[in-house]
């Protein structure tokens, strides 16, 4: 069968390959796959920038992001059915004892480092015509997600960035009624989505002009939009005043350095970009850790998932759809073939997420 895989840390080697059909035991499920979300991890591990094969194999085949049917189960499979819609998590946990999080269910927050990471980290990813994976690590999702199934992972991502930050918030009786997103792509987007069916005020910071597709997708879910070609950040925290959360989905470190200071006293930012680069930056330490400490303010980084933040995330893309018709279907602005895959990454300005669908 086919499948796009890259030689890990070797510039621009993706390409379409042959793979063997996988084989399924008693636990297994054989799955499909209809389409796989692109993001801008693939866009490293096409770069060489990161990425790790698995074990004996020179290539990885990646793709994180699926979205696919169940064609076949093993014979220990139970409550899962031919012909369910599923998506599958990404993260597998490490093999050591002292790791009490990957031993407790929690492989989102490995303390060893030495998890997989399904098409990132040592294990094969989804981007082939069909997968196998064991029923634990799959979420069914209803057919009237179907066609947004792709955003299931990114929006785990998001759900844990939420579940986690109001488990920080416990420390204190907090009321959560301000947000400020740092980025429209999907990470930002699905983010804003999740904080306006709470009813949270949220601004978006995004690189594009008032008015146009993102701004009206903003505008949709009830949310602000703010051109940051247009405000300084001094503009962003005057026009909104001191905010409990900032989520940072752009990668850009210097920017979520500096985007501290919209935070209020308890506030929380949390980083959910990954930063290239290298930037450097000079900035004043002492305003910086006093304005942490004298405001018991706080900044952590969250990353992959857990299998309650899949779940979660299914019932949140449900209320989406029903909320905001259209909306979250209009974040899909490509669609490429397997073979035409280098398309997918030719990002222009007004790309918010690819997919590569395979042959029906
Ligand atoms: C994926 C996560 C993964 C992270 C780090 C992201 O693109 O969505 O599941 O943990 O990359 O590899």
């Amino acid at each position: 069968m086919k499948a796009i895989a890259v030689t890990p840390r070797q510039k621009d080697s993706m390409a379409v390959i042959d793979v063997p059909e996988p084989q399924i035991g008693v636990g297994d499920v054989l799955v499909k796959v209809a389409r796989v979300g692109i993001c801008g991890t693939d866009v490293e591990l096409k770069a060489g920038d990161y990425g790790e094969a698995p074990v004996g194999s020179s290539h990885l085949v990646i793709g994180h992001e699926s979205f696919g049917q169940v064609a076949q189960t093993g014979s220990e499979v139970e409550g899962i059915a031919v012909g369910d819609y599923v998506v599958a998590s990404v993260r597998r946990p490490c093999p050591h004892d002292r790791c009490l999080p990957c031993r407790s269910g929690q492989n989102d927050m490995c303390i060893t480092g030495d998890y997989t990471e399904r098409g990132i980290k040592g294990q094969h990813g989804y981007l082939s015509e069909y997968y196998v994976e064991r029923q634990e690590w799959l979420t069914v999702i209803p057919a009237e997600i179907a066609e947004t199934g792709i955003f299931l992972e990114p929006m785990s991502v998001v759900e844990k960035a939420i579940r986690q930050t109001k488990k920080i918030q416990e420390r204190l009786p907090w009321k959560f009624q301000n947000a400020v997103v740092l980025g429209g792509g999907t990470i930002g987007l699905l983010g804003a989505m999740l904080l306006r069916l709470e009813g949270i005020d949220t601004h978006v910071l995004d690189h594009s002009a008032m008015g146009g597709f993102k701004a009206q997708l903003i505008a949709q879910i009830g949310a602000h939009h703010v051109d940051t070609r247009e405000k300084s950040l001094t503009d962003v925290a005057d026009m909104v005043g001191p905010a409990d959360l900032v989520m940072e989905a752009t990668g850009y470190a210097p920017l979520a350095l500096e985007a501290s200071r919209l935070l209020a006293l308890d506030g929380v930012m949390c980083l959910l970009g990954v930063s290239g680069g290298g930037h450097q930056v000079s900035m004043d330490a002492t305003e910086f850790n006093n304005s942490l400490v004298l405001g018991n303010r706080l900044i952590f980084g969250s990353v992959n998932a857990n299998v309650v933040d899949f779940k979660s995330g299914a019932g949140h893309i449900q209320d989406i759809i029903q909320r905001w018709p259209g909306a979250l279907e209009s974040m899909i602005t490509r669609r490429v073939g397997m073979t035409e895959f280098e398309r997918a990454f030719d990002r222009g300005p007004g790309d918010i997420k690819t997919v590569i669908e395979m042959e029906p």
